[in-house]
């Protein structure tokens, strides 16, 4: 399996390759591009474990010279803390303005790893190679890195785009089951905002709560067509100033449910379910989208091992007051993504609070 989706930004275009047994091909592809002679491969401990080596000998291959900076796995330490570690990394290996900086491993690598490339020498090459699912066809494409600042998530970062996006499907098979569940949130809501045929082969699919259900030839097209659907939006709005908000469909109910539950109990995928499960329901008392896509959209939700419910103990006037909170909120209201049809969605900053209430109310 072999697909090549290109994100048209003019001179900041760049390709997205799926492939099969990509990882070996890791140097090959850069060499093409003319990345420089000296690469300093990002990774975490756990992720290196499984692919550092093989990353590595790819790279050596094609005659790069490399070097790494392996940081510990988790949320916590996307800080700036970490970025220093980069950046001393890149100055103990006298990275130049032509070197390239490698993101081994999921989103929070990839975020880190492309802000220090945004910012050293005042921006290096960055290639993405994502390792896990949500970062195969969310974080790794569009450019958007940075790091949490203690009061918020992302609250620090710059738009930098990737030079390559390498995405190797072989290496989920490390991959946890909740964290395949959890991106195919992410899948679904491509699904429902921009592409129905994708949506419908969703639907044809038997199970989609584990991977081993999920054929390799299914898989390979939701690979392709989640990233086509980012790429084609990406294209169309680099910097989010209208478009590219669509791709937050389900994000503004589900962060606040993520940071209500201290991102313990809930995590992103999960909360992007309920967030979608909220929105489509918004959405139908509004008269905008009809009852039976709603039922459509809750039962690929169910089939994909997702919740559709609050969780227990959230407060509804909590999540309302949250959502105020939200970094996306512009001029004090609260913009909301909802479908249209399947395949389209809009954005709306005129959701009564009642109405929210009342729909959350119902979730409970
Ligand atoms: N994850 C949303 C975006 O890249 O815009």
């Amino acid at each position: 399996m072999h697909s090549v989706i290109k994100v048209d930004l003019g001179s900041q275009s760049y390709n997205v390759c799926v492939r099969s047994g990509g990882l070996q091909d890791l140097g090959t592809l850069m060499g093409d591009l003319n990345l420089g002679k000296k690469v300093l491969l990002v990774s975490n401990q756990s992720i290196f474990r499984h692919y550092g080596e093989a990353a590595t000998a790819a790279l050596e291959s094609a005659g790069l010279e490399v070097s790494s900076c392996i940081l510990p796995p988790g949320e916590q330490y996307k800080t700036l803390n970490s970025i220093q570690k980069i950046y001393g990394a890149a100055l103990a290996n006298r990275l130049e303005r032509s070197s390239t900086m490698v993101a081994l491993g999921g989103g929070v690598v990839g975020d880190m790893t492309g802000f220090a490339a945004a910012t050293w020498l005042r921006g290096i090459n960055v290639v993405q190679v994502p390792t896990s699912l949500l970062a195969m066809v969310d974080a790794s494409i569009g450019g958007k890195t940075g790091v949490n600042h203690p009061l918020g998530k992302n609250l620090i970062g710059a738009f930098h785009q990737p030079r390559l996006v390498l995405i190797d499907p072989d290496v989920l098979k490390t991959l946890p089951g909740r964290e395949f569940r959890s991106a195919m949130a992410e899948v679904i809501k491509y699904g429902v905002i921009w592409d129905a045929e994708l949506f419908g082969k969703l639907e044809n699919c038997q199970r989609l709560d584990q991977m081993r259900y999920v054929k390799a030839d299914l898989l390979a097209e939701i690979l392709s067509r989640s990233c086509q659907a980012k790429a084609d939006v990406v294209s169309k709005d680099e910097k989010e100033s209208g478009l590219r908000a669509i791709l937050n469909y389900g994000h503004t109910i589900g962060h606040a449910v993520e940071s209500l539950t201290n991102y313990k109990v809930i995590n992103h995928g999960e909360g992007v379910a309920i967030g979608m499960a909220a929105s489509s329901r918004l959405a139908v008392e509004l008269g905008m989208w009809d009852a039976e896509c709603d039922r459509r959209q809750s039962a690929l939700i169910e089939k994909a091992g997702l919740p559709a419910k609050l969780p227990a103990g959230v407060d509804v006037e909590e999540i309302l007051n949250t959502l105020q909170l939200d970094k996306k909120v512009q001029d004090g209201k609260v913009r909301f993504v909802l479908p249209v049809r399947l395949g389209e969605a809009a954005v709306s900053d005129r959701v009564d609070g009642n109405v929210i209430l009342q729909v959350l109310r119902e979730m409970l």
